[in-house]
């Protein structure tokens, strides 16, 4: 059983790959096997959109992209969660989304039986950007779950955001269960 974060946040120390430490802390005591994949730590450039994208047997972006779309894939669970800029998710969430688009050309299922999504905005906007974030889980037709909030300001040490913590752990033990349903 694996639930593997992708973090659309470049600030290592920021809200965002907080409250995914938080989630993923409390799916590992859950007995959970876990990994973050913060995005802007790799290279996965945006989709180039060959007409042809369906006749590849790999995509031809030879980057990071492609490592990360399939651990995506073949995941029992995944964490999408990602900063609120401009009223929207991060470029680099945008970008891993975009080249999602090779596992769809491919006829590739999603195997997670459970998405949890996280934004987080300064003050507005995350709520809008959950449902950014829902457009590539949906269709896996598992259950989701979300987290939207607001940090405030990005001087705020993320340790003392007390309810995001609390709504983040919470998100994560509803998804253990939804997970381990049925397995013992
Ligand atoms: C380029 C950029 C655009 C942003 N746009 C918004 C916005 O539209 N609405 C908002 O409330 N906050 C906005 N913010 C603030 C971030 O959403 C906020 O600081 C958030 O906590 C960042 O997440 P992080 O701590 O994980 O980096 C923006 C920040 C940046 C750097």
């Amino acid at each position: 059983m694996k639930v593997v974060a992708i973090g659309g946040s470049p600030r290592l120390h920021g809200n965002t790959n907080y409250l995914i430490d938080q989630a993923l802390d409390e799916l590992a005591s859950h007995g959970i096997e876990t990994e973050k994949i913060v995005l802007n730590e790799y290279k996965v450039g945006p989709c180039q959109a060959h007409e042809n994208c369906a006749s590849f047997s790999e995509c031809q972006q030879k980057d990071d992209g492609q490592w990360i779309l399939e651990k995506f894939s073949q995941a029992d669970g995944v964490i999408l969660a990602s900063p609120v800029y401009f009223g929207s998710i991060s470029a680099q969430m945008k970008a891993f989304m975009d080249r999602s688009f090779f596992l769809f050309s491919h006829g590739m299922a999603l195997n997670f039986k459970c998405a949890g999504l996280i934004a987080v905005a300064g003050r507005r906007g995350a709520d809008a950007t959950v449902e950014e974030l829902r457009k590539l889980v949906r269709l896996a037709g598992s259950e989701i779950l979300t987290l939207s909030g607001n940090s405030g300001s990005p001087d705020i040490d993320p340790k003392t955001q007390t309810e995001l913590i609390e709504q983040a752990k919470t998100m994560a033990k509803q998804m253990a269960e939804i997970l381990t349903a049925g397995s013992s």
